[in-house]
């Protein structure tokens, strides 16, 4: 009897809350009630219908949902591309609304890399002039960007393609550069709107690994909308979206089941 009176307080909440720790993590992130209203002449689109959720840092996010579900509404909210009709959303704690236009263009150019199911390459230019020019645009001397492009190039496996065009490139290839032209700026949030719908299955599945190694070997913020159920697989956290609406969050490792069960149904 004696002996259980010495467990302390702070013994037993570490007891209780011991499966809590983990949220000591950084939120990088946060969103809070953001809401999207498209206004068409007279018809309200409601792309958003109030999303609340923290991001951490070094996590790999899927935000999940079917087409017109507002993935991208989401993902241009997020990446500081379009305003929110209402609620919030904060980077680092800082809410992104109160930033001037000089802070949100670094914010863009700096802090995030984004990459398009499209690529969204610049066509006459090369793949090392394609990831150059974010370097130019933050102000790195043309010496140093070209050092930094060959790199980060060499890493996404593209080193014996630089003076190559993107229209002589496979889609896989022109998916890696556009990850390297977001990773110029060696930015803290990766941002991907549907990376891999333009991709066959393995080149998808390349890039969802690129990916991967992003988070785990740089310690990046991935945020990755998509459709693919490859993703499942390989991301931390899912959101799962429906009509604009936050359907439910949940921890890769407690979905592993169900991700076979709806691949053997695809
Ligand atoms: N610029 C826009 N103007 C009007 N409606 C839009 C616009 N962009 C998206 N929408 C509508 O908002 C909803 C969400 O679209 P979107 O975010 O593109 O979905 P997803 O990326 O999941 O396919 C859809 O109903 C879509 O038609
Ligand atoms: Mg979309």
């Amino acid at each position: 009897m004696a002996e259980t009176s010495q467990i302390s307080e702070q013994d037993a909440r570490d007891f209780l809350f011991f499966d809590d720790r983990d949220d000591t993590r950084r939120v990088v992130v946060q969103t809070q009630d953001v809401r999207k209203v498209y206004e068409m002449g007279k018809i309200k689109v409601h792309a958003l219908r109030g999303i609340s959720l923290s991001i951490f840092e070094g996590e790999f996010l899927a935000i999940m949902g079917p087409s017109g579900s507002g993935k991208s509404t989401f993902f241009n909210m997020i990446g500081g591309l379009d305003k929110p009709s209402g609620g919030k959303v904060s980077i680092d704690d800082v809410d992104i609304a109160q930033l001037d236009a000089f802070e949100l263009a670094w914010l863009r150019c700096r802090k995030i890399g984004y990459i398009f199911q499209s690529f969204n390459l610049i066509p006459v230019m090369t793949c090392l002039e394609n990831v150059m020019l974010p370097l130019t645009f933050a102000g790195v001397p043309s010496e140093q960007a070209f050092d930094r492009a060959c790199e980060i190039l060499r890493t996404v496996g593209l080193g014996h393609r630089l003076t190559h065009k993107p229209s002589q490139m496979s889609g896989g290839q022109q998916q890696r550069i556009a990850v390297a032209r977001a990773l110029a700026n060696k930015p803290a949030i990766v941002l991907a709107d549907e990376p891999t719908a333009n991709l066959d299955t393995k080149t998808g599945q390349e890039i969802i690994d690129l990916l991967v190694g992003l988070c785990t070997d740089m310690n990046v913020t991935v945020i990755c909308a998509t459709h693919d159920m490859k993703m499942l697989d390989k991301c931390d956290r899912v959101v799962w979206i429906r009509d604009g609406q936050c359907d439910r969050v949940e921890e890769r490792k407690n979905i592993e089941i169900q991700v076979g069960e709806m691949m053997s149904h695809e």
